[in-house]
């Protein structure tokens, strides 16, 4: 059958598209490249926020007259939703009138026979629903080769779940709990991504630094990576502050192939808001942590995610909040409103009592805020030189291509010359809050 499938939300659900993608290949399926050839459209769709709902709701509607359509003409179609959203779903037993198939993100295996199953002539007035979302305790797709797209990264998967069950998050309902993929298995996956031509992998996992096998810690998996010929850069996400052992920041400090980069997530300053978040760290020991990373790690950069508007945030948790982002200093920042999910132990406990208006208002401060400090952080790079790896054209400015510096900021320069996936020296002349602008300083280059 001819299969479209859509991703939305994190990494993780990126990656997870790869894997099914070789899955349904595999079995035989062939890869869509619009809704309009697709007999069976997948949508792997994300449940961290209420707003991603809404998102995939308006999605599936679009999809009602395709349906007639395709029920005029007497061909199948079948919709399915896959990832955090249909583990979710199961639970809520959501039903939309287009979708005929749900699919946890351990159930991918059995996708191909789902598909067939969803597929036979219909007998009742509706199409009966398949569903499938059993989280598993083993389940790594080990032995599943993702099939990516070309490029200049790889995504690799290297754990999976979560086990920290913080109080506002669904993840840990959604993807179950922790499990580690072998080190052998991961290392060989990079030496084939080397091979293919990919210059950069990121290590993932929603908790990336507690992956732990029984030979090997976090640590030596980066290491390993790093030394994979061909492999230029290896980055990894996202981690969470609690799992960063010393030998974690020397390996980072000590290979010049694992970026100096560490997206460590903050989510509140206010020590009463961490504690009912659950997130094992006051203000203190996270600012403690972060001078602790820059002593080792010099130039490094950091980047956080927060939420605004937690139950029972005051004024006063709030401006712990901005102190705590102006002690850290932050590159960058995700800033989200708190958005209640159900099933999460902060919807049982805890009443979302922060108004609309008080989340708006307190974010746009955060927003404002770290727009600040960006700028500021940015223009100290002004007449710095730096590595930057090219990672394509702009798409919307023809003729500048845009990189990455090591610390993952993005770049834009005039066209070089060189593809994606070379190294370049720029000399950075502009700042934006989120983008820097440099100068090829490598003429030799621009005269061919
Ligand atoms: N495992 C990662 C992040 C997972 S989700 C970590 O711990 O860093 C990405 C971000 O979404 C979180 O860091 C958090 O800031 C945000 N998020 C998660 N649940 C949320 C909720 N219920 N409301 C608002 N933001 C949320
Ligand atoms: Fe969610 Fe916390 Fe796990 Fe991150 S560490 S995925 S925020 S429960
Ligand atoms: Fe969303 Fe699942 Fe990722 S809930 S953020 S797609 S782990």
């Amino acid at each position: 059958m001819n299969i479209f499938l859509e991703t939305y939300g994190c990494q993780m659900n990126v990656a997870d598209s790869e894997l099914v993608r070789a899955i349904l290949v595999k079995s035989g399926h062939n890869l869509a490249k619009s809704v309009d050839d697709a007999e069976v459209i997948l949508i792997n769709a994300c449940a961290i926020r209420e707003n991603a709902y809404r998102k995939i709701y308006g999605r599936l509607d679009a999809f009602r007259p395709l349906q007639r359509k395709m029920k005029q003409d007497q061909r199948p179609f079948i919709v399915g939703i896959l990832g955090c959203m249909a583990q979710n779903m199961k639970a809520t037993l959501f039903r939309h009138p287009v979708v005929n198939l749900i699919v946890g993100p351990d159930n991918y295996r059995a996708l191909p026979s789902l598909i067939n199953k969803a597929a036979l002539p219909q007998q009742g007035k509706r199409k009966p629903l398949e569903i499938e979302a059993n989280l598993s305790e083993e389940e790594t797709y080990s032995g599943i080769t993702p099939a990516r797209f070309d490029g200049v990264n790889a995504w690799v998967t290297v754990m999976r779940g979560c086990d920290n069950f913080c109080t506002f998050c669904v993840v840990p309902y959604t993807r179950g709990r922790e499990r580690s993929r072998s080190k052998e298995e991961i290392i060989e996956e990079v030496h084939d991504l080397a091979r293919q031509g990919f210059k950069q992998v990121t290590l993932l996992g929603q908790n990336v630094n507690s992956y732990r096998t029984d030979g090997a810690a976090f640590a030596d998996l980066l290491l390993a990576a790093a030394e994979v010929q061909g492999i230029e850069r290896v980055r990894f996400t996202s981690p969470h502050p609690k799992d960063f052992p010393e030998p974690l920041l020397e390996a980072i400090a000590s290979h010049p192939k694992i970026c100096k980069h560490i997206h460590l997530p903050l989510q509140s300053g206010s020590d009463r808001i961490l504690k009912l978040m659950d997130r094992t760290y006051t203000q203190d020991e996270f600012i403690r942590l972060v001078e602790k990373i820059r002593a080792v790690i010099p130039g490094v950069s950091l980047t956080t995610d927060l939420i605004t508007g937690f139950p029972s945030e005051t004024d006063l948790d709030h401006q712990e909040t901005i102190a705590a982002m102006e002690a850290a200093r932050f590159n960058s920042a995700y800033i989200f409103k708190y958005s209640e999910r159900k099933g999460t132990i902060a919807a049982r406990k805890y009443s979302d009592d922060v108004s609309p208006e008080v989340k708006t208002k307190r974010i746009v401060q955060l927003f404002d805020l770290q727009h600040e400090i960006a700028l500021e952080l940015n223009r100290e790079k002004i007449g710095q030189t730096m590595t930057v790896l090219i990672e394509g054209e702009s798409d919307k400015r023809p003729g500048i291509q845009i990189g990455k510096t090591d610390g993952n900021m993005t770049v834009m320069f005039s066209e070089t010359g060189l593809a994606p996936g070379e190294m370049i020296q720029i000399e950075m002349t502009e700042a934006s809050p989120s983008v820097l602008t440099g100068r090829n300083l490598d003429l030799t280059v621009l005269s061919f």
